[in-house]
């Protein structure tokens, strides 16, 4: 590829997607952005392919034939089916986990007898296939628990279970009605863990990590993390639940051995390894799962921080060739991402409810809006499309004045059901003031 010439395609059509294209497009290596399938927001900034993010094949097909340099792949799914696989094969640069690798995130079966057998702290599960079997775990481990699919359920495989009858529950919608379908074959009853969720997304190449700043999320749909878990409410930059000593520790007691262990059992892991982790007071971090993507809505936080080129970072990391020198520069700011959902969501939700106050919001200084789930209509006005419909994003200086400045963009852009969380960030804001007797990140 030459400099100056590059041509990438990013794969998926969320926020996520919408904040890398963005990303990508500033590169001054960059000439063309395509995107498969995007979105009409996406639209306005690169070029987008009626290819869904299933068909492996077509997409290679596309990006071997329009030499495309770099593929940055969203979602989980893709790599699950291995598409690195397919393009590697054909000699085109894939920036993610192979199929095997991928399965860190696609079988918790593999990552948490991987964690116990490269001792990395890891809650206690059984393994089980008959509902028999879940009974027993259930009484071996003890109330609460946690129920988990093996495999991808659009984030959905996940039951936290306190009581006898929310246990029962558990039983039927995994083993009698099979909810989850062939993802929960086989299912992880595991001992449940208080503390504080937080999270550490890592580039590796292999080899080697660099990790990304700090992001926070908020799975729960309602302020006070009430409700059931969702993709994601809202996310900030620096992180600030995870301080510096804690990401050293996770990079060293967890992310080293998982890049040691994964070269060990022949499946390097390039890409992003993000760790989802629960900080129990006073204790070791333990790894609650691992993603081998970006997060969403993490990436729009980390995005709008970062100063450099994103494009030699995942370029070296599919070809395995991290150098020391290769630090992101991180803006002193801080960032904030609030997200705009749809009446019912994560529940059954409405499509097509008009939206207004996008483009005029987007257009302020340090705002800076991605769409999850919009469509434009007829009449050419954007409408809702998904359940979590979009980003509102914020970048200024100090936490508190990033997350004030989110919410009050997202006040003002309307459509019938919108609806967000208003405390995203105030825990860490309360932390915050306690170590500085301020607000300021
Ligand atoms: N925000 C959580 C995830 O991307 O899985």
């Amino acid at each position: 590829m030459l400099s100056g010439s590059m041509r990438v395609l990013v794969i998926g059509s969320g926020g996520r997607e919408h904040a890398l294209v963005w990303k990508l497009a500033q590169s001054p290596d960059v000439t063309d952005v395509f995107c498969a399938p995007g979105s009409a927001a996406i639209a306005q900034i690169a070029t987008c392919l009626p290819i869904g993010v299933t068909d492996i094949v077509e997409l290679a097909d596309f990006a071997e034939k329009m030499k495309v340099d770099l593929t940055v792949v969203g979602p989980e799914m893709s790599l699950a089916l291995g598409i690195v696989d397919e393009f590697t094969k054909r000699g085109l640069v894939c920036f993610g986990p192979n199929k095997l690798a991928s399965e860190l995130e696609s079988s918790k079966v593999f990552s948490k007898r991987f964690m116990r057998k490269y001792g990395i702290p890891t809650a206690e599960a059984e393994i089980c296939t008959t509902r028999g079997e879940a009974e027993a775990a259930v009484k071996k481990i003890g109330l609460p628990c946690v129920f988990k699919a093996e495999g991808l359920a659009s984030g959905k495989g996940v039951l936290i279970v306190v009581t006898k009858e929310e246990a029962d529950r558990a039983l039927r919608l995994f083993f009698d009605d099979r909810v989850f379908g062939s993802a929960a074959d086989r299912v992880l009853v595991e001992q449940y863990i208080d503390g504080d969720e937080v999270s550490l997304m890592v580039l590796c190449d292999g080899e080697r990590a660099i990790p990304l700043a700090t992001v926070k999320d908020y799975k729960k749909v309602f302020d006070g993390d009430r409700g059931p878990n969702t993709g994601g409410m809202g996310s900030h930059s620096p992180s600030v639940i995870l301080d510096a000593g804690t990401s050293r520790e996770v990079l060293m007691g967890v992310v080293g051995p998982t890049l040691k262990g994964m070269k060990e059992e022949g499946r390097p892991f390039k890409g992003i390894l993000f760790v989802g982790l629960i900080l129990e007071k006073g204790l070791n971090p333990y790894v609650l799962e691992f993603n081998v993507r970006f997060g969403d809505p993490e990436t729009q936080s980390v995005l709008i921080r970062m100063e450099d080129d994103l494009v030699p970072y995942l370029v070296k990391s599919a070809k395995g060739t991290f150098t020391p020198d290769l630090r992101p520069v991180w803006k002193k700011e801080a960032a904030a991402c609030i997200v705009l959902t749809a009446e019912g969501y994560p529940g059954g939700f409405e499509k097509g409810r008009v939206i207004t106050g996008i483009d005029e919001v987007a257009k302020e200084e340090g705002i800076f809006i991605f769409h999850s789930g919009t469509a434009k209509n007829a009449d050419g006005q954007w409408v809702t499309s998904g359940g979590r419909v979009l980003s509102v994003c914020a970048r200024t200086r100090g936490l508190s004045e990033a997350l004030k400045k989110a919410r009050e963009a997202a006040e003002r852009i309307q459509f019938e059901g919108r609806h967000f969380r208003r405390d995203i960030g105030a825990k860490a804001i309360e932390i915050l003031r306690e170590r500085t007797g301020s607000g300021l990140a």
